[in-house]
């Protein structure tokens, strides 16, 4: 196994460990909805409100066919499909992740509009303009290559359509602190900076149409999160998971990182 399925793949059976912390906490398996999935499949800072920002930039209907590079346990994947009707195609490196996003897309009945599959986003397993959109969502810190990512996802995506990016990126605050929630230690992190992101879109073919620097919004995000936690307790199921033992200190790292900008949250609407 790679280092990068490593870190995310956690213990295995990990639609099992999901369905036994929701049903611990009371939740009805046969009674959920996609959001209610959302403080574990939408792997990224700022959560389903970040995936429903990219989604309104990416001219969404139930005929768009999207590709989700990256698409972890599904969770972007679902927040489409579920609000605009349209299909979409996850492809992720993790097997076990796409596995469980199987699973849980049958929990909320979204199988027939999603699907998964292992594969890696420098070499993707489609035809050319295969889809009307894509978006890749905090996955590209994991690859060093990501010149290729962006090729590769100009290469699938029809001419006009909408590639949506959002990931972290390296801040001027100085090094990253690890472990952070994308790698314990900078061996497979490769944070590209604002500078480097213009110009590998621009390489790869796309015309940047909008760029939003959200880093203020991810540190009110995670200090009301904070504020939510401390007065009510943490969600029944999070990141923990599949983590580990050390996800705290991941997120207290998390939050220095943004705070001191060591790191940015940003998003690029792309046109192929
Ligand atoms: C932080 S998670 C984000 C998952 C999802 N995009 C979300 O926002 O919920 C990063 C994901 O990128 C995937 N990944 C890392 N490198 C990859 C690669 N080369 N090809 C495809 N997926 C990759 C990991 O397996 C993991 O699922």
């Amino acid at each position: 196994m790679d280092q990068v399925t490593a870190h995310y793949c956690g213990g295995g059976r990990l639609a099992d460990a999901i369905a036994d912390s929701l049903q611990s906490a009371g939740k009805d398996l046969n009674d959920l909805k996609a959001a209610d999935l959302a403080t574990v499949d939408e792997f990224h800072i700022r959560g389903r409100k970040a995936t429903l920002e990219l989604a309104g930039h990416m001219m969404l209907s139930e005929d768009t066919r999207v590709l989700d590079i990256g698409s972890g346990l599904g969770g972007p994947a679902r927040t489409l499909a579920e609000e605009y009707g349209c299909h979409v195609t996850g492809l992720d490196l993790t097997q076990a992740f796409c596995d469980a996003a199987e699973v849980l897309s049958d929990w909320v009945n979204l199988g027939e509009r999603v699907a998964f599959q292992q594969g890696d986003a420098t070499n993707l397993p489609f035809a050319d303009d295969q889809f009307d959109a894509a978006m890749t969502i905090h996955v590209a810190m994991n690859i060093a290559a990501k010149g290729k990512v962006y090729e590769q996802a100009r290469r699938v995506v029809k001419p006009d359509g909408i590639f949506a990016v959002y990931d972290v990126l390296q801040g001027e605050g100085g090094d990253v602190l690890y472990p952070a929630p994308w790698a314990r230690d900078p061996s497979i992190s490769h944070l590209a900076t604002p500078e480097e992101m213009k110009s590998l879109l621009a390489d790869a073919g796309f015309k940047v149409l909008n760029v939003h620097d959200s880093t203020d919004e991810s540190q009110s995000w995670f200090e009301a999160m904070m504020t939510r936690i401390a007065q009510s307790g943490p969600p029944p199921v999070t990141f923990q998971i599949f983590l580990g033992g050390d996800f705290p200190e991941m997120v207290h790292n998390l939050v220095r990182n943004l705070t001191e900008r060591r790191i940015r949250t940003v998003s690029y609407i792309c046109k192929a």
